[in-house]
């Protein structure tokens, strides 16, 4: 059965535990982050055959700028690297990239990089948000600035500015590494979200992890306050 036949459409990831992952080798922290790149890589193509209509990823948070700079210019210049090896990889397989965040404020070759890879993957059909310089209460602090300038601070009003607008409404919010927090993701989406917390880190999160995260999934009963 597919995703979409167990009804998750939209499926989000706090990827976290690649400094653990590389600590238990005895490796720098730079190859837990190169590995959970490669684990990315592996997800986005194993999860096409799911039937998820999004899969969104947090990547960097704003809160992140606090880590030492070494590692934050290695978390940008795999980033880079990624855009540049896998967007040909997106736009044979039909995957739209989305970035939600405030990714404006990254570096201007990252912009540039950015602008290009959402222009030539707009016409996909399997949306992967990737939350970049992301941080939910700025988020929802935009959107209800945009939303009083238009005269109406509703709920309705705020989620249609959310960067996340355009998406279907959140399904399933997975976290890796044991932590049991949302770390300023996605906390208006959550609301009526199910929550799955794996030990698994993230350098060893592969398709079939999520697949189980799905079928659990498919157990819970949802009821939005009715009954
Ligand atoms: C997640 O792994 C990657 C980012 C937050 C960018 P961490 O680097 O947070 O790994 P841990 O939590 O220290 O193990
Ligand atoms: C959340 O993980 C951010 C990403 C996975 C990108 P963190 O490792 O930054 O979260 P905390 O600090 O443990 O809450
Ligand atoms: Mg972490």
């Amino acid at each position: 059965m597919t995703a979409a036949a167990r009804g998750a459409r939209h499926v989000a990831i706090i990827m976290d535990g690649n400094g653990r992952w590389a600590k238990r080798r005895h490796l720098p922290r730079v190859v837990g982050h190169q590995r959970g790149v490669e684990a990315v890589r592996a997800l986005v193509r194993g999860c096409r055959q799911l039937g998820l209509e999004c899969l969104t990823l947090y990547a960097f948070s704003s809160e992140n700028w606090k880590r030492p700079e070494d590692e934050v210019g290695d978390l940008m210049n795999l980033m880079r690297k990624f855009i540049k090896s896998d967007l040909p990889d997106f736009i044979e397989h039909g995957v739209r990239l989305k970035i939600i965040g405030d990714w404006q404020g990254l570096a201007p070759d990252i912009v540039t990089m950015l602008d290009d890879a959402l222009e030539r993957t707009a016409g996909g059909s399997m949306t992967v948000a990737v939350a970049l310089n992301y941080g939910s209460q700025q988020e929802i602090a935009r959107a209800a600035s945009r939303a009083a300038a238009k005269g109406q601070v509703t709920p309705e009003a705020i989620e249609a500015e959310l960067d996340t607008a355009d998406l279907p409404p959140l399904d399933l919010l997975i976290r890796t590494s044991g932590e049991v927090r949302l770390s300023n993701f996605l906390l208006w989406q959550a609301a009526y979200a199910e929550m799955y917390f794996t030990d698994v880190l993230w350098p060893d999160f592969k398709v079939e992890h999520l697949q189980a995260a799905l079928d659990e999934f498919a157990t819970r009963e949802r009821r939005y306050g009715g009954r």
